[in-house]
């Protein structure tokens, strides 16, 4: 394996073969401290390495590995070998163990480090060059070598000792506890079986619904999918879950065609525009995605195509000719969501082509009573073309199986499964999958040429597309039903889609796919007592939370408090306010500042130690219970109730603190000043516990809170193992950093201000702008008309200083936008009042950009 013969002389080192033990264990401590890189194809973020075998297989540990090596290079494994895996196996792992879970904080950091840097150190005496298969080996070391934190830490490990140096650094280091004896603190640290995290490790698939492309997404959208998938995918990561999250935008259909002509620009240059837009909302919102994609892509065409034509190929596509609306003024065929109507079911007047918003059945577009097309208000006339469907009918008894299992097995929200049991009891038809559009994946079939999918067989596609361009081994989570549990998380309105249209796509065209075991959808969310209305220009839109001066974590914690889980919710300015300034601020905020100034006042900055008394174990009783009730509530994707256990730990914290006043007890005698101490190290442990249970919701301040204790990374991934067993993460002794408050009131003034500006009141309203061209009728009827000119001089008038003072105030866009059109119309007005020929009217109503 080595291109030297023998690497050491001194009779205290291990020999070639042991030198390869040695490096196979260092080589996995090194990446699963430094390494960023993905390490096997499955896991998508940087976690343990592992050694890929020619089978596919995957070998962790690195005892294993080396074992394998052995075999392979025929070489046999000595006693001597034997005993430093051995050594690997039960001191070394021990010992990492407790450092991973906190036990020597300070140490934390640089014992793997210094650990590779040793062997490192020992090699660069003896140069050494890998070759052959090995040898990319050589590009490892330089990279090690040039790691910060490994010459600092062999600078200090060593001091120019080199292996000497290292051995004295051992002795002086603490051995090694067992968890008996440390009773009397409040430390926890069982050692946790590294490798026995691994085995079993569940693999997540978390996909959002694909936002629309063409709609900037409201705070009732991005708590819906993105957010509700973000918080869940963090936590999962939290877990230690092998997690991938993916979404992207939606990018074909009708609303897309519409936008470009609106826009003046090719449907492909709107995707591109609109699909920055999302992703910079998204980022803004810290939404963590493994892989933000999009639907238009060569990877959709090639996958939508392969599970139509399977569909074809298993018959589970029928033919079939449909009377389909046409606008002739338009001059094309109607998407589904371009007709609106009267509900043949409930009869509500608003219904669209595809769905009724009010009952909630699908709708077959022709069979609108009084359909008229919502681009230019014609009656569509009815043609006939030839279409592919889905022949649900006949996947309906195979479907009926799956669900069966997976909703008694999965967690699927109760809506979902209502949703879902209804579709079925209604009994299912066949859906067709085809358009006479120009913007889609196109039909592969010859005699369907000049059609596309719809946008609804399609989508959903995307999931799998977008994991294929993030990664070639995107089958292994896509047709792998058996190792991946897959969330997918919605707005109620997409539950069919998910639970019934792509469930039987997948099974039709039977690939082994992975389906859906979690289906997480929420309730809607209004904003005030209405509804989010982009037209009307009601509510918070995604680009416009950041114009707001509030922190996205703030928003976060606010969205995710009052997630339409289980029932519809409300956006609400006052609430918000009131959430943070009592819940994040006089609570939680106030908490975790006391806890941390305590340690800096009255400690030197220093955690004190700990004697707990009957009370204190108390606390961490019931901390430990909040614990696992967010443990729990998590794991059922229960997002907003486990919020609130969060907030109970830090409102019996202030209890707790308020309750044994350190303040007064630190400037008693011993006993007292030993009361404050514990007091002071329990609550701040708790305080760095709530920064971890805090990442999923708020991860900027969780990292914050751990940036001013100064806590350990290792927190981060120990805290929440233990099912609920408080870990004692910063011990005595430990220094904890700079301690300044984490949240700011918001204040009634300002509170007024942003309902007003986001109210709808004086917003954009195109329903209120007279179309130019009847206000010009009106007018150009009436002729000269010196009473109305004067009247219209003087609006005239009010309506410009009312622009002036838009546009002083720097108000929306939309609105100024708004106000400028009617300004120019009330002056058209004037000029025919007047007598004069009015300038040609501009075009209103319409955004123009
Ligand atoms: N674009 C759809 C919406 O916003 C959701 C599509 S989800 C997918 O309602 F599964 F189809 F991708
Ligand atoms: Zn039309």
């Amino acid at each position: 394996m080595f291109s030297k013969e023998s690497l050491f002389n001194s009779r205290n080192l291990p020999g070639q073969s042991s030198l390869v033990i040695l490096f196979v264990c260092f080589f996995c401590l090194f990446v699963l401290v430094f390494f960023s890189e993905r390490v096997v194809p499955f896991l998508s973020r940087p976690t343990l390495p592992a050694l890929l075998l020619p089978t596919g297989l995957h070998l962790f540990s690195s005892n294993a590995i080396c074992r394998y090596l052995f075999e392979v290079s025929g070489q046999e494994c000595s006693e001597f070998c034997n005993q430093w895996l051995e050594w690997e196996a039960t001191d070394l792992q021990l010992c990492l163990n407790c450092l991973y879970i906190g036990l020597y904080d300070p140490f934390c950091d640089l014992l793997p480090s210094f650990l590779i840097f040793s062997l490192l150190s020992l090699l660069f005496h003896f140069p050494v060059s890998f070759t052959g298969e090995h040898k990319s080996v050589n590009g490892w070391f330089d990279r090690v070598a040039s790691i910060h934190s490994c010459l600092s830490a062999a600078q200090k490990v060593l001091q120019g000792k080199g292996l000497q140096g290292m051995k004295s650094y051992m002795q002086r280091q603490p051995a090694p506890q067992s968890s008996q004896g440390r009773n009397t603190q409040p430390c926890n640290c069982n050692p946790i079986e590294v490798s026995a995290r691994l085995s079993g490790k569940r693999n997540i698939l978390v996909t959002s619904a694909l936002p629309y492309v063409n709609n900037v997404p409201h705070l009732g959208n991005i708590i819906g999918c993105v957010l509700s998938a973000d918080v869940f995918s963090r936590y999962g990561r939290l877990r230690g879950w092998n997690l991938l999250f993916v979404c992207g935008t939606d990018e074909y259909g009708t609303a897309t065609e519409n936008k470009a002509r609106e826009e003046g620009l090719t449907p492909q240059l709107i995707c591109d525009k609109y699909h920055a837009v999302h992703s910079s909302i998204y980022k803004w919102f810290q939404i963590d995605f493994d892989f933000f994609g999009r639907t238009t892509t060569e990877k959709q065409t090639e996958i939508a195509q392969d599970i139509f034509w399977r569909l074809h190929k298993n018959g589970f596509l029928v033919e079939d000719t449909v009377e389909q609306l046409r606008c002739e003024q338009c001059q094309r065929f109607l998407a589904d969501r371009f007709v609106e109507g009267i509900c043949p079911h409930c009869k509500y007047p608003e219904a669209r082509g595809d769905q009724c918003d009010k009952c909630g059945r699908l709708i077959n577009a022709v069979e609108l009573r009084e359909p008229q097309c919502k681009v230019c208000r014609q009656t569509p006339v009815i043609r006939s073309s030839k279409h592919l469907f889905l022949d649900l009918p006949k996947l309906e008894t195979q479907l009926e199986q799956w669900l069966e299992k997976s909703t008694s097995t999965g967690d699927w929200t109760t809506n979902a499964k209502q949703i879902t049991r209804s579709w079925l009891r209604d009994g299912l038809k066949p859906r067709c999958i085809t358009r006479d559009l120009l913007w889609g994946t196109p039909v592969p079939h010859p005699d369907f040429k000049e059609k596309v999918f719809y946008v609804w067989f399609d989508a959903p596609i995307g999931y799998l597309s977008i994991t294929a361009n993030y990664t070639d081994e995107w089958e292994k989570w896509w047709k792998n039903p058996h190792q991946v549990e897959l969330y997918n998380f919605m707005a109620k309105d997409n539950v069919p889609f998910h639970s019934v249209v792509f469930p039987c796509s997948l099974l039709g065209a039977q690939d082994n796919y992975t389906l859906v075991s979690h289906l997480v959808a929420t309730e809607y969310l209004n904003y005030e007592d209405t509804k989010f209305s982009k037209s009307r220009g009601v509510g918070v839109f995604g680009d416009m939370a950041k114009d707001t001066g509030i922190p996205a974590d703030v928003w976060r914690f606010y969205l995710l408090y009052v997630r339409p889980e289980g029932q519809d919710s409300a956006f609400s300015w006052a609430d918000m306010a009131l959430k943070n300034n009592s819940e994040l601020l006089n609570n939680l905020g106030n908490f975790i500042n006391r806890a941390g100034m305590f340690v800096t006042k009255f400690f030197e900055g220093c955690v004190p130690v700990m004697e707990l008394q009957q009370e204190d174990k108390k606390l961490l009783a019931l901390v430990g219970w909040e614990l696992q009730q967010y443990i729990q509530l998590m794991d059922k994707v229960k997002i907003r109730d486990a919020l609130k256990h969060i907030l109970n730990i830090s409102r019996h914290g202030n209890q707790y603190i308020q309750v044994n006043e350190p303040w007064k007890n630190i400037k008693g005698g011993d006993t007292e000043r030993q009361r404050a101490g514990t007091v002071t190290g329990v609550s701040v442990n708790i305080a760095c516990l709530l920064s971890v249970m805090l990442m999923p919701y708020m991860p900027e301040v969780s990292q914050t809170i751990r940036n001013q204790l100064n806590a350990p990374q290792s927190c981060v991934s120990t805290m929440l193992q233990g099912n609920g067993t408080f870990v004692c993460s910063l011990c005595a002794g430990h220094r904890i950093g700079t301690v300044s408050p984490l949240f700011q009131k918001l204040e009634a003034d300002q509170i007024e201000a942003l309902k007003k500006r986001f109210g709808g009141q004086q917003v954009f309203d195109p329903a209120a702008v007279p179309a130019p061209a009847a206000a010009v009728e009106v007018v150009t009827v009436n002729g000269v008309d010196p009473e109305k000119a004067k009247q219209l001089t003087q609006a005239v008038a009010e309506q410009g200083d009312k622009v002036r003072a838009l546009k002083a105030q720097n108000a929306e866009k939309a609105v100024i936008t708004a106000e400028v059109a009617k300004l120019l119309d009330l002056k058209k007005q004037l000029a025919l009042a007047e007598g004069k020929s009015p300038e040609p009217a501009p075009q209103k109503g319409k955004k123009k950009k």
